[in-house]
Order: structure tokens, then sequence, then C-alpha cells
């Protein structure tokens, strides 16, 4: 089944994001700073970059390569428009839930809302597969809020279709299943949104 994302316009899911009653654009773009702060990797790769939030946040001087991941084409398109200029970028459309990623692997992998469209099988292999030795993953995971609901309200309906393909990942059973992995965690925290949701990340390191 083709992925619902395929019909989302970049332009809803941003303004979905950034949108009063959800604003999570910018938690998700700090968040990726930390992680690329921590790890200050040489070569990074995104699962599910979307428009490249947050990617101004990398330091150029320390990675030098950096590899964008999406289902949607005309993501990767507008990622190259912004960034192809500031890094040596190598983006790749794959189906993270469906198909083998194929690229070297890296010093960080930084999968942020991904598992919950994608699913913890393939996909979940991929992001591991592609973690070099010495490397690490950072996840961000979503936190339910009081009303339960997967995606927020706002004036993009196109977003909506989201909903029946999402399921919440318990940052307690991520971190099991990636010690059974020989994942180590070495740092997590917690970020609240203003919508009452969250956000858990934590950043593992092959052990
Ligand atoms: C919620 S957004 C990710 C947000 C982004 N990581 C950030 O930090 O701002 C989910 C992204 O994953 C992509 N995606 C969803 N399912 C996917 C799949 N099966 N394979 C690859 N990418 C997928 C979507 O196209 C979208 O760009």
């Amino acid at each position: 089944m083709p992925s619902p994302w395929l019909n989302v316009p970049l332009a809803d899911y941003e303004g979905h994001m950034r949108s009063a009653g959800v604003q999570q654009l910018d938690a998700l773009s700090d968040l990726f700073a930390d992680a690329v702060e921590r790890c200050r990797p040489e070569s990074v790769a995104i699962l599910g970059i979307a428009g490249g939030n947050g990617l101004e946040r990398i330091d150029g001087n320390i990675t030098r390569r950096v590899a964008g991941l999406d289902v949607n084409p005309l993501y990767l398109e507008a990622v190259r428009r912004r960034f192809a200029a500031t890094y040596d970028l190598e983006l790749h459309c794959v189906d993270l839930a469906e198909e083998t990623a194929k690229l070297e692997p890296v010093h960080l992998v930084h999968a942020a809302l991904v598992f919950e469209h994608a699913g913890v099988g393939r996909c979940l292999e991929n992001a591991l597969s592609l973690v070099a030795p010495g490397g690490a993953l950072s996840a961000v995971l979503q936190l339910p809020g009081e009303s339960g609901a997967s995606v927020g309200a706002s004036a993009f309906p196109s977003i909506q279709s989201l909903g029946s393909h999402f399921s919440l990942i318990e940052p307690t059973w991520f971190r099991e299943e990636l010690a059974h992995r020989g994942f180590r965690l070495k740092h997590q925290s917690r970020r609240a949104l203003p919508s009452g949701k969250g956000f858990w990340m934590g950043v593992f390191g092959r052990a």
C-alpha cells in the first residue's frame, strides 16, 4: 500500500507542525541539535527527514557527511533546495518500512517521530544497521497527551489522514528492545509540549 505521506504536501506538514495547537517543529529541531552536540558525529543520517527541520543546527566543520532518508521524493527535493549549498548531502528516497536502506553506515542515526509512522520492524532494523561501530542512534518518540489524539488538530486536513497509520511507542519497551540488540542507553530526556503531549529522546551507543 502506498504511504499516506505521499498525499501530504510539505507546506501542510510544516504548517501543521508549526501551528499554535501543535508547536512541535522547534522542539524537534532542539532535540536534533542536542543529539548532534552530544555525539559530534563525522556523519549523520536522518530517517524521515521531511523538509530538513533542524539541519541548520549541524556544525559543518564537525559533520562532513549528511544523509537524509524519506519516503516522499518531494520532501527530499525541498531538502536539496534548502541545504545543498551548505552541506554535502546524500538523499535517499526509500520506504523504510518495506525496503532496506542502502548507504554506508554513519556515526549518528537520528530518527524522530518516524517509528510511530513506519513501525518498528524493518524501519528499526534499518536504523540499527546504519549505525557504524562506535556510533549512536538518537530516537525521539511522542508521548501521549490527555486527549489521546495521535495527530493534533490544525487547519490542514491532509494531515488527519496520517492518524490511522500512527502508533505510539513506549520508551520503556524501546529501551529494552535496543538493549537486547546490543545498544546501550547513554542519555535520555523528556520535553513537554504546549498541547499537553511530550517527546522522549533516547541516545543509544552501539555496545
Ligand atoms: C513526523 S515526520 C518527521 C519529523 C522530522 N524527523 C523532524 O524531526 O522534524 C515523519 C517523516 O517520516 C517520513 N516517513 C513516514 N513513513 C516513512 C517510511 N515508511 N519510510 C520513510 N520515511 C517515512 C514522512 O514522509 C515524514 O517526512
